[in-house]
């Protein structure tokens, strides 16, 4: 059996990430690495913190501290409210790390000692106004691509095509709002990747059936365009400086762009990780030559961070002729609007992880951006929506069977699972459902196709409330107490398969809804995949065995809140 990578688009460290930026990376990444675990897949899940590049200097600048220190608090306020998201990722580090620095230039050497890294002297905006050069971002203006107004210099967020300041119509500071830009020479290092291209093409013919076409569709586009080669090196401070030995000198004062370096953090925060275990060697069985051919490597992104993935890494992993290991399954993600607009940082408009969990449980945002995952098209977040969800799918459906089952247990069945009757015909025909319901769960899942995998979910639930609502144990009783209790077995047993295929989308919950039956197995840290038939699952429990019913589980959400979190969030309504 492979072994299985997993990888997040590493955030930028500066400020709080919104839940558009959680759906399309770091929550569909846990969601498949607890998957894997659970069923006993060798797993390795690896995020950052981006920390490199224009932003992240200009933001220091505006808190007025270095900008170490504002990386290193950002990266903790970022860790922290992850850690409460229940993202158990394997090793959340930092790319401006010494072992992403070693890596980066080893990176960097391969590629100028085969020649794919050239000297040239480009056109770099300069703002007299703000006394400094003005990379990427830090020049707005018109895209010339779409005409959208407001492009920023790396890259139209409207269009995603990749830019060069240089290449905006109408330009202006993004620091000072100055119209004062002038253009002045400077020398950077550039990467061939334009002699890559066919290489890259056969690769990414040789991934197509394998990936979302939204992945696809971007990789095709960028490649039919043709490759531009691309500076890999800017005018800032803050970065890994070129050292000498690169183009003898020439680039003193200049560092690697951040997109040079923070995919090549995937690897470094590997390194880190198998340092902390003790096994220093190990994180080149994931990443480098033979060993590392017996791994799957999964990504996970929005659309925009596509070029960077399918073509800019793989150019830099090609480069090095190295036998790096490159994407396999390149889950990519089209956007989360927010009440029809745009979720913005700048704006504050939407919601972001922290004020997320001052409304609602971690859990039931992981349910439903899940559920609403922007897989094949943009999709839409409404309060009405996530409401209608927590109310129905968990709080009616999955909460009230929970609570349903076990407190009639414990009202009539002494809190232990009865042991009188035998399963029957209703028993018989709710396994072949399940078996069926369950094993196309569990592809779904392999897939990572998160939007079917949740309605599957459901649906397993809803057939388990179906199963209640015929066996009526509460009607039984009265006149035919081993029937009543072989509805209350199932229902038991139903709850306690419920928390294992609940399990990689609602730990916590999933947790409760366990310990309600059973400690969990093992050392705790997950709850495994059902194994077996559904015959042997659902008639796992031991006649006798206690049982806890546990508090209500989902709080329904009222008409009112849904009012005041619409004008609290800014939504369009409000
Ligand atoms: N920081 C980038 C973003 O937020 C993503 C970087 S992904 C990596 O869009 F490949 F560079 F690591
Ligand atoms: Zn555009």
């Amino acid at each position: 059996m492979k072994r299985i990578l997993i990888t997040s688009a590493i955030p930028s460290v500066n400020g709080i990430k919104h839940l558009g930026n959680l759906v399309g990376s770091m929550l569909p990444a846990d969601i498949f690495a607890r998957y894997c675990r659970a069923r006993g897949r060798e797993t390795l899940a690896i995020c950052a913190t981006d920390e490199h590049g224009a932003p992240i200097e200009l933001a220091a600048l505006e808190e007025g501290v270095p900008v170490a220190d504002y990386c290193a608090k950002w990266h903790q306020v970022q860790r922290a409210l992850g850690e409460k998201f229940a993202l158990s990722w394997d090793n959340f580090g930092r790319s401006s790390s010494k072992a992403n620095h070693e890596l980066t230039l080893r990176f960097a050497r391969a590629l100028w000692k085969n020649d794919f890294l050239e000297l040239r002297t480009t056109k770099q905006a300069y703002s007299a106004t703000d006394g400094r050069f003005l990379p990427d971002r830090y020049v707005i203006g018109t895209c010339p691509h779409c005409g959208y107004d407001r492009a920023r210099g790396d890259q139209c967020e409207n269009c995603t095509r990749v830019l060069d300041p240089i290449d905006l119509i109408a330009p202006r500071s993004a620091v000072s709002g100055a119209h004062d830009i002038e253009i002045r020479d400077s020398v950077h290092l550039f990467l061939k990747q334009s002699r890559l291209a066919t290489e890259l093409r056969a690769w990414i013919d040789s991934h197509k059936q394998d990936w979302p076409l939204i992945v696809t569709s971007i990789a095709y586009k960028w490649l039919d365009e043709g490759l531009k080669d691309r500076g890999i090196t800017r005018d800032l401070e803050w970065g890994f400086p070129v050292p000498d030995d690169i183009a003898d000198g020439q680039l003193k004062g200049k560092v690697f762009y951040v997109w040079f370096d923070a995919p090549i953090e995937y690897i470094a925060a590997t390194k880190e990780w198998a340092e902390k275990a003790g096994k220093p060697q190990a994180w080149q069985d994931w990443w480098l030559g033979e060993a590392a051919e017996q791994v799957t490597y999964w990504e996970f992104m929005g659309k925009d961070n596509v070029p960077f993935h399918t073509i800019i890494f793989p150019a830099m992993i090609m480069g090095t002729g190295e036998a790096w290991k490159k994407v396999d399954r390149l889950k990519g993600f089209n956007y989360l609007n927010y009440d029809g607009g745009k979720f913005s940082t700048s704006q504050h408009r939407g919601i972001f992880m922290d004020t997320a969990l001052e409304v609602a449980p971690a859990d039931c945002w992981r349910y439903y951006l899940t559920a609403n995952a922007p897989e094949g098209s943009d999709s839409n977040f409404t309060w009405e929506q996530f409401a209608g969800m927590v109310n129905k799918d968990l709080a009616d459906v999955l909460g009230n069977f929970v609570n349903r089952v076990t407190r009639f247990c414990a009202a009539r069945f002494d809190s232990k699972v009865p042991e009188e009757g035998e399963y029957g015909d209703e028993e018989k025909s709710l396994i072949a459902e399940l078996d069926r319901r369950v094993g196309q769960y569990g592809l779904l899942l392999d897939q990572a196709e998160f939007r079917k995998s949740m309605s599957e979910l459901r649906a397993i639930w809803v057939a388990g409330n179906e199963y209640m609502t015929r066996a009526a144990p509460w009607t039984h009783i009265k006149t035919d107490r081993a029937r009543a209790a072989v509805g209350v077995r199932m229902g038991l047993n139903l709850v306690h398969l419920f928390a294992h295929l609940t399990w990689p989308v609602m730990p916590g919950i999933a947790r409760t809804i366990h310990e309600a039956i059973q400690p969990i197995a093992g050392d705790g840290s997950l709850i495994a995949w059902p194994s077996g038939p559904m015959a042997r699952v659902l008639d796992d429990l031991e006649p006798g065995q206690p049982i806890h019913p546990p508090d209500v589980l989902f709080t329904k959400i009222a008409d009112e809140q849904v009012a005041e979190w619409k004008t609290r969030f800014g939504g369009v309504d409000a």
